[in-house]
């Protein structure tokens, strides 16, 4: 059976987390990214620096179509895929600013559903799909951001919706949802989260997670040992939700 995972946003924090994670378990990852993002992936780390890339923009049909033919040859199966391209940008009432409310949309959910669409007829029986939600979709208390989280939300609906239709051919759908991880904050995330100190003083953990710990939680749903695991949101967010 292929070993081939194609992780969509997989040059940026937590997607290299996730690729390094996925070589290390003897999973073929293939880092699909916007051109610029995977120009600067972290190839002086030897972990990455065989590692396959191609460019895919997830909003572009075409663009991601380009990008599947050129890493799956013809009679070629795929054993993932890993949904992680996301975008999050603020939305406070009042301040609701069109073209990041089409973004979001057009990247985190729009974009998923794309790739899910042009790889499902290539994942192979017993393969699996992890799709990165967040922590935001379930909780209340990151003042603007109710676009991104409600993105994010419908994911688990996606999730459980994929799960159905694929669950006839033997492959699993999951959304792993993490909480606040340590990555470099775009001033939109600083703003709605206040901070790694304030999001950590939401966590029963006491602190914000890594993304090595993203990565965990992805590598086992994709993985055999999950096989009887679909439909699920695993939340990996140090117990945010459930305080
Ligand atoms: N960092 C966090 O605290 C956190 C928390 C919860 C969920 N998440 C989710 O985890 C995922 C990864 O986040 P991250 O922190 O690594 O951010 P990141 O910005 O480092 O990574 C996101 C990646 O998505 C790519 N991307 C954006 N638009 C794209 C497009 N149109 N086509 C293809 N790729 C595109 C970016 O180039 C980037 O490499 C996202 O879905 C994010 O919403 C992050």
């Amino acid at each position: 059976m292929s070993r081939k995972v194609i992780v969509t946003g997989g040059a940026g924090v937590i997607g290299q987390a996730i690729c390094r994670r996925l070589l290390e378990s003897g999973f073929e990852p293939v880092a699909a990214d916007l051109q610029d993002a995977v120009a600067t992936l972290d190839t002086a780390d030897p972990a990455l620096a065989d590692m396959t890339t191609v460019v895919m923009d997830v909003t572009d049909r075409g663009s991601v179509e380009q990008a599947v033919a050129a890493v799956v040859a013809p009679g070629e199966t795929l054993r993932g895929v890993v949904n992680c391209a996301g975008i999050l940008r603020d939305s406070f009432l009042g301040e609701l600013d069109e073209a990041k409310l089409d973004l979001m949309f057009q990247v985190n959910i729009a974009g998923m559903a794309r790739v899910t669409d042009v790889c499902a007829p290539l994942l192979a029986a017993g393969s699996a799909i992890v799709n990165v939600g967040s922590l935001t979709g379930h909780f209340g208390r990151f003042r603007g951001a109710s676009v991104y989280g409600a993105t994010k939300a419908g994911i688990a609906a996606y999730t459980r919706y994929t799960a159905e239709e694929l669950a006839e051919r033997g492959i699993r759908v999951n959304n792993v949802a993490p909480g606040v991880i340590r990555a470099p904050m775009s001033p939109s995330m600083a703003r709605v989260s206040g901070g790694e100190e304030v999001s950590a003083s939401y966590a029963m953990l006491k602190r914000i997670g890594e993304p090595h710990e993203v990565a965990e939680a992805v590598e086992f749903l994709l993985s055999d040992r999950a096989s009887f695991i679909t439909a699920q949101t695993l939340l990996v967010d140090g117990g945010v939700v459930a305080w």
